[in-house]
């Protein structure tokens, strides 16, 4: 996995830990599938989300948007998102969902990395790569 030069290795392992330790929120007493994200945002702050399940199931939220909403309402509708890192505590390769990929690619660019775990540890790919033809303004 090749790290963009534009993150510090520290800054990496900040958002590993910040997502590790929201992932220990998380409500997830249906899947028990915890999961973390923290969000670098071009201030230099970072902000962390866990998933929040429901027992409608449908209306759970997972942590990369409970990450994303987080840093709206902390930050202000200006934020932008420098790398995503996201963790569980499941041990399990997981990538973002596709609603997430949307989610944050309101508010990312394409080349913003995203860090998340596969069978080898961690593996990175860009918003490009993970959300190809995703919608954006420019179409409305
Ligand atoms: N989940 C996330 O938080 N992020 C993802 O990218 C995939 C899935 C959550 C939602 C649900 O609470 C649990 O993981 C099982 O799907």
């Amino acid at each position: 996995m090749t790290v963009p030069d534009s993150i510090e290795t520290s800054t990496l392992t900040q958002l590993r830990q910040a997502a590790t330790e929201a992932a220990q929120h998380a409500y997830a007493p249906y899947s028990s599938f915890r999961v973390g994200a923290a969000l670098l945002l071009d201030t230099g702050d970072i902000v962390s989300g866990c998933n929040v399940e429901n027992a409608s199931f449908g209306l759970t939220i997972c942590a990369e948007r409970s990450a994303m909403v987080q840093a709206v309402a902390r930050f202000g509708p200006k934020v932008r998102v420098q790398a995503v890192v996201v963790t569980n505590l499941n041990r399990a390769a997981s990538s973002p969902c596709g609603a997430c990929r949307q989610f944050l690619a309101e508010f990312a660019s394409a080349d913003t990395p995203v860090f998340f775990p596969d069978a080898a540890g961690e593996t990175m790919q860009t918003i490009a790569a993970l959300l190809p033809f995703g919608f954006s303004s420019d179409s409305l």
